[in-house]
């Protein structure tokens, strides 16, 4: 028996439903493309083994689309533009560099 072992620092969860025809679902918002951007920015910084991006369904904000659910902070990122895609990943590595110095016991806000 195999034991896939998770080595992931930090997950993007990112929300691709809907129709690229409708601009009420993150999909009709450009979700492919944050997607596309955030992993080639991951990978130009070396992160892309550390991150996983995840598509995922819908997570209940679509009109504020296109959204990011974001682990090990647990933050909903909304309205995420491609070009947003730099941000996104600083704001994720610095979580990742903290997180190993966190006290005992941290649990984020809302967590
Ligand atoms: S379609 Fe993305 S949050 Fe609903």
């Amino acid at each position: 028996m195999k034991i896939r072992q998770e080595t992931s620092a930090a997950c993007l969860f990112v929300c691709t439903r809907g129709s690229k025809k409708k601009s009420s679902t993150c999909k009709g918002r450009g979700a492919s493309g944050v997607v596309k951007a955030i992993k080639k920015e991951l990978e130009k910084r070396g992160l892309h083994k550390r991150v996983r991006v995840r598509k995922t369904g819908c997570l209940g904000h679509c009109s504020r689309g296109p959204i990011i659910l974001s682990y090990p902070d647990r933050e909903i990122l909304m309205s995420v533009d491609k070009k947003e895609a730099a941000d996104v990943v600083d704001r994720l590595q610095s979580s990742i560099t903290f997180a190993n110095r966190r006290a005992p016991g941290y649990r984020s806000v809302g967590g």
